[in-house]
């Protein structure tokens, strides 16, 4: 049966937002007015989740005092480390925080001790060491130290990773990628965070709820699946011809595409600066040009453009980033997203229920079960 209605609520708006606009001027992103290029060229991760947190930049002092903040919440709780313990390391990272946000929910419940914001911030600098303490304690048994002394959230990520301070290089290109990441507007996942939240539910629950919504392919599993793609092919010419059979056969090609922009994404360029930086500083540039070779063909067969996802793929990868991680560090960043649209939908809050268009059977009599 046809429908009038567009599928998927594209271009549907569904209420206000003061946090971010997508698109808007042709193919701009901004957080609160700033342009993301800007905030991931001149500022820091810290600094885009105070401003989509708290709803301006911070000053000197306060960004220090954020980063403070953000570093004395890296500790894990006993309980919650034993739960984590209990997770088989062949379970996905993107399940592990599921349900370590959800655990850390009955530990630190929201309340008058633990603040919407206090959470954020702790849920925030706390991700990266739930998934790490799994990873490693399931990997090798090894209960590793999670607070640690970095000054990022980037740095902490690949220091439990790596088991060492990252070069600066390496925090940077990864701190940049969290604030491409940060905020999206009525994406699938902070959607799907805002409806929990319109029930009157509690903060972690709309976390939850929203790392299950972006763990989908068609959202922050692409990058995983852009990898997955660019490192079957050998060469830019296998990737061109392989390309080319992909889409022969009507297949979905992850990272390209998006339902707002419709001629480029503005962080993708971005991201594949500091793919090709990272590349050259490896002297290793097969992936990048297997990367751009997809991309030009994408652009000649089908006018598609690479998303945040496609160049975030060989980016991590060169930040020795296992691929199953990538949409975990998505989960770091937008969790500034998800609570400034948690926060703003309680500030004026209405329960989030459309309506749906009927397409079942007209009214009919009851059988009895001898009459089915
Ligand atoms: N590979 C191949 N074809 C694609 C494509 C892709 N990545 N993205 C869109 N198309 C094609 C569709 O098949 C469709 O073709 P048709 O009109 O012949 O049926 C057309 O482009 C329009 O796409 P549609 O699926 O209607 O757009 P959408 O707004 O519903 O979807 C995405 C947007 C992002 C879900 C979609 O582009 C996609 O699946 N991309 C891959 C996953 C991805 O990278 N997700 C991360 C988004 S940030």
């Amino acid at each position: 049966m046809t429908t009038t209605k567009p599928s998927g609520l594209a271009g549907i708006v569904a209420g206000e937002t003061a946090i971010c606009t997508v698109g808007h001027e042709g193919n701009s992103l901004n957080y609160r007015g700033y342009s993301v290029s800007d905030l991931a060229e001149h500022g820091t991760f810290e600094e885009t989740a105070y401003l989509l947190i708290y709803g301006k930049l911070p000053t000197k002092t306060e960004l220090k005092q954020y980063q403070d903040q953000l570093k004395a919440l890296r500790g894990l709780p006993q309980n919650l480390k034993a739960m984590l313990e209990q997770i088989p390391a062949s379970a996905h990272p993107m399940d592990v925080l599921r349900t370590g946000c959800s655990a850390l929910g009955t530990l630190e419940t929201e309340g008058s001790e633990h603040s919407q914001i206090n959470i954020a911030n702790r849920l925030m600098a706390c991700f990266a060491s739930m998934l790490f303490y799994w990873y490693h304690f399931s990997k090798s048994g090894r209960r590793i130290e999670t607070q640690t002394e970095d000054a990022s959230i980037a740095s902490h990520f690949l220091h439990l990773l790596h088991g060492s301070v990252p070069e600066p290089i390496f925090a940077s290109a990864l701190d940049a990628s969290l604030v491409l990441y940060a905020e999206h507007e009525f994406n699938a996942s902070t959607f799907t965070a805002r409806v929990v939240a319109s029930t009157l539910s509690d903060f972690y629950s709309a976390i939850t709820a929203a790392i299950g919504a972006l763990r989908g392919p068609l959202h922050g599993g692409a990058n995983e699946a852009a990898m997955e793609l660019i490192e079957s092919f050998h060469s830019a010419d296998q990737a061109e011809s392989g390309l080319l059979d992909l889409l022969a056969k009507k297949q979905l090609i992850m990272g390209f595409g998006h339902r707002v922009y419709k001629t480029s994404d503005p962080r993708s360029q971005v991201i594949k600066n500091w793919s090709r930086k990272l590349s050259e500083k490896n002297k290793n540039m097969s992936l990048f040009e297997i990367s751009e070779r997809i991309e030009s063909i994408m652009w000649r067969e089908k006018k598609l453009f690479p998303n945040l996802d496609f160049y975030s793929a060989s980016a991590y990868h060169h930040l020795n980033i296992p691929t199953n991680m990538f949409t975990p560090i998505f989960v770091i960043a937008r969790t500034s997203g998800w609570a400034a649209h948690i926060i703003e939908q309680r500030a004026n809050n209405k329960l989030i229920r459309p309506g749906a268009d009927y397409t079942g059977p007209a009214p009919r009599d009851w059988l009895p079960l001898d009459k089915r």
